[in-house]
């Protein structure tokens, strides 16, 4: 067998060194602070790390074997565990004891043993739905993982319900409701057009279903819901498969195209789908999205140019990269003439948003994201109120890093963003991480309890907070709060 060895790509040095290892802690250090009464749960969050080296130059940070986490509060202890989703593919390589997968999504590079595979990573976030857990990537179906032991159950079509051959990697599970809204892009294999709406209940049975085309075949990482319409953007990131066939980048930034919004009624069919459009941005993820009379509000965190400079236009200008601002775009019913308002609603620039997930798709006047990053590596976590205006925020020192928050409500029932923030942290220096605990309205006034891991949580997307009570029913017992 070949030996071993990473390359000097900066992307496999410092933090990014691949950790390659699974960790189990039944009770973390708690170095400051203590846990907050009544804060009884799991956060589960997903990311990638490299499982062999590819022995290529373009590998690119999203990709990588998922590697899910879970930090699993209980009785004023956080117990942390990390595992390797067993996809087809991490078992594939682990036999052959190397990769086997080429570039990005481009199973046109893979070894020839591989080419015909599921190319699914399961990287990039964690949901926990009608009494499951999965770990999901947008170009496969999600995986089952058991939510104790975050051992693999296996690759599911949720009892036959999804038809697409793809899953999205952020989809929105209802806290109030139960339902989950999700959706499938490219969902009849690479480079097609099609795109589906999924609808599933509180017990997951799918209750609709809303097959559309794309202007082209897009990159749609991330969507918006409302009690009414569901928003997918399209923006020029698109797949061109004379490319991918050549083993070029599976997706090329185009912006001689436009940006295009379907608004896709939410218990209706693609009869009702009404389209906007406008000048070539993009993004890859929503804070929100709210339905006010005739108009539809998308808040999205949104680059005036390519926000994945790893895929430059066809050709081949790595254009400077631009910062992402949180912006408002407005879909008018009434007026009906195929374009959107567009209004920056903060000047700071910030990405990875969250909000108060009780609130999604409702009026809300709280956001949190990351702002303040900075060339030494540090960045800070920031909260929003939409009715100041006011930023504050939460640094967790010079050349230390947060990754995306997720947001505790302090009782099942209380008001918008009275709660808690649990954020990652990296310790660059340190070679290690931190899990700590903020109170929510009041970030500047530091952590109530900081966690200290003895390893690094090197790279987690997204993931999902499941109270206790949740694990065990199955259902969220969350009401919207009032103020
Ligand atoms: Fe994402």
């Amino acid at each position: 067998m070949e030996p071993i060895r990473f390359s000097d790509n900066a992307l496999f040095k410092g933090w990014g060194e691949p950790m390659r290892t699974e960790t189990t802690i039944e009770g973390l250090e708690i170095i400051q602070g203590s846990i907050p009464e009544g804060l009884e749960g799991t956060l589960y969050r997903n990311g990638a790390d490299w499982q062999y080296p590819s022995g290529r130059d373009d590998d690119i940070f999203i990709d990588g074997e998922g590697m899910y986490h879970m930090f699993r509060f209980e009785n004023g202890q956080v117990s942390y565990r990390s595992r390797w989703v067993h996809t087809e593919r991490y078992a594939m390589q682990a036999e052959a004891r190397r990769a086997l997968f080429g570039r990005y999504r481009n199973r046109y590079t893979n070894a020839p043993e591989a080419r015909d595979a599921n190319m699914g990573t399961a990287n990039t976030t964690a949901m926990f739905h009608a009494g499951h857990l999965y770990a999901l990537k947008e170009d496969d179906l999600p995986y089952e993982l058991n939510p104790d032991t975050l051992e693999t159950i296996g690759r599911t079509d949720m009892d036959g319900q999804i038809t697409a051959q793809t899953f999205t990697a952020h989809p929105k599970v209802d806290p109030i409701t139960n339902e989950l809204l999700a959706f499938a892009y490219q969902a009849k294999g690479d480079g097609t057009k099609d795109i589906c709406f999924y609808l599933f209940d509180k017990n997951g049975r799918k209750i609709n279903e809303v097959w559309f085309k794309m202007p082209y075949a897009a990159c749609v990482h991330d969507f918006a819901v409302t009690d009414e319409w569901i928003v997918f953007p399209f923006f020029p990131l698109i797949t061109d498969m004379d490319v991918v066939k050549a083993g070029g980048n599976y997706f090329q930034w185009q912006p001689d195209e436009e940006t295009h919004i379907a608004l896709v009624p939410r218990y209706g069919d693609a009869r009702d789908i009404k389209w906007f459009k406008g000048p070539a941005t993009s993004a890859g993820h929503m804070l929100n999205a709210v339905h006010e009379g005739n108009k539809v509000h998308l808040d999205v965190v949104l680059y005036e140019g390519n926000c994945f400079p790893f895929f430059p236009s066809p050709a081949g200008e790595q254009a400077a990269p631009v910062p992402p601002f949180l912006t408002r775009l407005t879909m008018d019913l009434s007026r009906n003439d195929g374009t959107f308002e567009k209004d920056r609603l903060l000047d700071v620039s910030c990405e990875m948003p969250r909000t108060d997930d009780r609130y999604q798709g409702r009026p809300y006047k709280h956001g949190f994201v990351i702002v303040y990053r900075s060339k030494d590596g540090s960045s800070s976590t920031g909260r929003i109120d939409f009715e100041t205006g006011r930023l504050d925020t939460y640094s967790p020192g010079p050349g230390n890093t947060v990754q995306e928050c997720q947001f505790v409500p302090r009782r099942p029932d209380a008001p918008e963003g009275d709660g808690w923030l649990l954020v990652p942290v990296a310790r660059i220096s340190e070679h290690r991480s931190d899990l700590v605990v903020l109170d929510a309205q009041d970030l500047a006034a530091g952590p109530v309890a900081t966690i200290k891991l003895p390893v690094r949580v090197r790279s987690t997307f997204h993931g999902t907070w499941v109270p206790a009570e949740t694990l065990k029913s199955g259902q969220y017992s969350y009401e919207l709060g009032s103020a």
